[in-house]
């Protein structure tokens, strides 16, 4: 049989068709836009999301046993508000995980509610990117809009439910919307009430890998796959990451380099970090699991050579980038491009370089920028590691995660072993791996990520590199408490 892992990410859809073996037999990828109607604002229309994703599987399918396909399973972006009319339209674009217009509202959670409630409803506290400071932006801003919402859903699901008719979330997405009781796995009567919904308009919840329902007939027939084709609930995209690295169960840790970059700890038991600085969600694989978020990983590097550098050859403008180079460069780059979420929590901070003399060269402002990610990462592993969380490994996925060069610098800052996966897929093959589960093949998610997860090659610490690394993220880390007041001021 086949299955269908599907990536929704924030530049595009990419979907993969994977056999019962755990093979990947193709893989496609469609692009859509993305706008910032305004300064710190992101959005996307859900439309783009369903057309490209429905070409996508046509795409995919085109030349194979169509007959054979027998569940599909979505990973996608967190966070972002779809809200539907009582006639199913979608009554205003998607407000994503990296939009920072919320700040009001996100104070107004954690200081008139306080994080003490929050932490207590939900375990966790309000970010701007969450669901929840988002359905009170519209509450205050698009009031008659506010008041025509039926139906609340995040993104992936948002697919789910064209795909099924059924308006369904799993555990782990639901838990980055700050409505959702993550340790009882239900919706929080108090986080509804603050937000000034009910049960009513949201989503039924289900386990990441549980079938939500099958294909309707006109989408079946549209895509010309048979009407028994299994839809599993799926789960938030760092969630089905982490399945397809096979970081599931115990203490296992996954590094994803997307468009955000996020440091995710598996865990058997539900924990709270007690600063709240990472964010305690629910598993895909029916346990839980902790997560720190930078709203910019890859993306940095992708505007500093797309943009700034004009280049789409990353290899060419890194080549300069040797050994010796690696814990010695006196450029540091801070990488929050759109604010920043975990640790620091702050939509007024921005990207900085600094510490450039006049030898500096742009191979230097370059490592800069590949090292602040590795430096923004290593901050929410050390918010882990003061909790006594022993990380001393971690798998790593996402574009970014391509670049060996990056995976070195990784490996250094953290002094991690760092382990390459065979399929660097993350979000779509945990999909399809959670659409095989809930097909009925495989008893557990563990027992799946077992069966089908490999690594290839590990990448060791050098304790030279990794020993100026040490001293240069103690530098790092002094930066941004020294600049953050002027943030606001710079943003006027
Ligand atoms: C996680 C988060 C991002 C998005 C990216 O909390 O906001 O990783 O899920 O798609």
């Amino acid at each position: 049989m086949l299955y269908i892992g599907i990536d929704l990410g924030t530049s595009a859809v990419k979907l993969l068709l994977m056999d019962g073996e755990g093979r990947i037999q193709k893989i496609v990828s469609r692009e859509y836009p993305l706008s910032f109607p305004h300064p710190g604002w992101s959005e996307q229309n859900p439309a783009d999301w369903l057309r490209e994703t429905k070409a996508g599987i046509l795409e995919l399918t085109e030349g194979c046993d169509k007959s054979q396909v027998a569940g599909i399973g979505a990973g996608g972006q967190m966070h972002g508000l779809v809200v539907l009319d009582e006639n199913d339209e979608v009554i205003r674009p998607a407000i994503l995980w990296n939009d920072g217009r919320t700040a009001e509202e996100t104070d107004y959670l954690n200081q008139v509610v306080g994080t003490e409630k929050l932490s207590a409803y939900t375990a966790n506290i309000a970010f701007a990117g969450f669901t929840a400071p988002k359905l009170l932006w519209m509450r205050n801003h698009e009031p008659e809009q506010f008041a025509r919402i039926k139906k609340i859903m995040l993104p992936k699901d948002y697919i789910n439910y064209r795909l099924t008719g059924v308006h369904c979330t799993d555990v782990s997405d639901a838990s980055g919307m700050l409505l959702f009781d993550v340790q009882h796995k239900c919706w929080s009567p108090e986080m509804l009430e603050i937000c000034g919904v009910t049960e009513a308009q949201m989503p039924q919840i289900f386990e990441s890998y549980q079938p939500v329902g099958t294909l309707l007939p006109q989408v079946a027939a549209e895509l010309g796959l048979p009407e028994t084709v299994v839809v599993a609930a799926g789960a938030g995209d760092n969630a089905a990451a982490a399945v397809g690295t096979g970081t599931v169960g115990e203490g296992a840790c996954n590094i994803s380099l997307g468009t955000s970059g996020t440091i995710f700890v598996s865990s058997r038991s539900f924990g709270v970090d007690p600063q709240n600085k990472l964010h305690s969600f629910a598993h895909a694989d029916g346990n839980y699991h902790l997560m720190g978020c930078m709203l910019s990983a890859a993306s940095c590097n992708k505007w500093w050579m797309d943009d700034i550098l004009g280049t789409s050859d990353y290899g060419a403008a890194q080549a300069g980038i040797t050994d010796e180079m690696l814990g010695r460069n006196h450029v540091y780059f801070l990488p929050y491009l759109m604010g920043e979420r975990s640790p620091i929590n702050d939509t007024n901070a921005r990207g900085t370089f600094i510490g450039l003399t006049m030898d500096n060269t742009r191979t230097d402002m370059t490592q800069a920028v590949l090292e602040g990610v590795a430096f923004g990462i290593r901050d929410s592993l050390e918010v882990a590691r003061s909790q006594g969380i022993v990380i001393e490994k971690s798998r790593i996925c996402g574009g970014g995660a391509k670049s060996p060069l990056w995976r070195r610098i990784f490996a250094n800052v953290c002094n991690l072993d760092i382990e390459v996966i065979a399929s660097e897929e993350g979000p779509g093959y945990g999909g399809a791996m959670l659409a095989m589960v809930a097909c009925g093949e495989y008893p557990t998610v563990e027992a799946i990520a077992q069966q089908f997860v490999r690594v290839v090659e590990v990448i060791h610490p050098d304790p030279e590199i990794s020993a100026r690394y040490e001293e240069r993220y103690q530098r790092f880390r002094q930066i941004y408490p020294a600049v953050k007041t002027l943030f606001p001021v710079l943003n006027g």
